[in-house]
């Protein structure tokens, strides 16, 4: 077991496009010792998903996973932790819908980015065998924030300002004052 260092916003690697890994090294000792580093750093950190960049390797790999239990995101139901190389997004629904976002390489603050609200995810699985996997709602934007990881984009270059709104908080005002209710059209994430 490892928890890895986690890179934040303003470090290089963030903002690389991440290689594409070859179906050898996807079978490799190294990279399981890596993917269970990741599933570590993520848990330590109350996570809903990683990319491997932000444990400073700039490869095609990012974990999604989450349960009912999170705390932080009550009421975003959950969804078994899936392991992707490779990944290749298709917009399935282009109607976008609004989310609160976190990410551990940007911590203590969280920003309203709107996102296509339904996806199709190719991609490799851990024995390099070709996978896809359909999301909408919640799980769709955590899979485009994890994935856009991977082309060196975060969420907050997705953030549309308006003036005298506030798309983007602390993450202590966020609690305080912009919380969705029930009834909002809009939800929270923290990956
Ligand atoms: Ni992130």
């Amino acid at each position: 077991m490892a928890i890895r260092k986690v890179a934040r916003m303003g470090h290089p690697v963030l903002r690389q496009r991440a290689r594409e890994l070859k179906r050898e090294e996807i079978l490799g000792e190294e990279m399981k010792r890596l993917v269970q580093d990741m599933v570590d750093t993520m848990s330590e950190y109350g996570g809903i998903g990683l990319a491997a960049p932000q444990i400073h390797e700039p490869i095609q790999l990012a974990l999604v996973g989450f349960d009912d239990g999170n705390q932080r995101y009550p009421g975003m139901g959950s969804s078994p932790l899936t392991v992707l190389y490779n990944p290749k997004i298709t917009v399935l629904d282009p109607t976008e819908q609004g989310f609160w976002e976190g990410c551990l390489s940007v911590p203590g603050l969280r920003g309203l980015v709107y996102r296509p609200r339904k996806i199709h995810v190719d991609y490799l699985d851990h024995r390099a065998e070709p996978q896809s996997i359909e999301a909408e709602g919640f799980l769709a934007t955590v899979f485009q924030h994890e994935l856009d990881h991977l082309a060196g984009v975060l969420y907050i270059d997705r953030i549309r300002g308006e003036l005298g709104k506030t798309p983007l908080a602390f993450t202590e005002e966020y609690e305080r004052f912009l919380v969705p209710s029930a009834d909002d059209e809009v939800g929270e994430l923290e990956d």
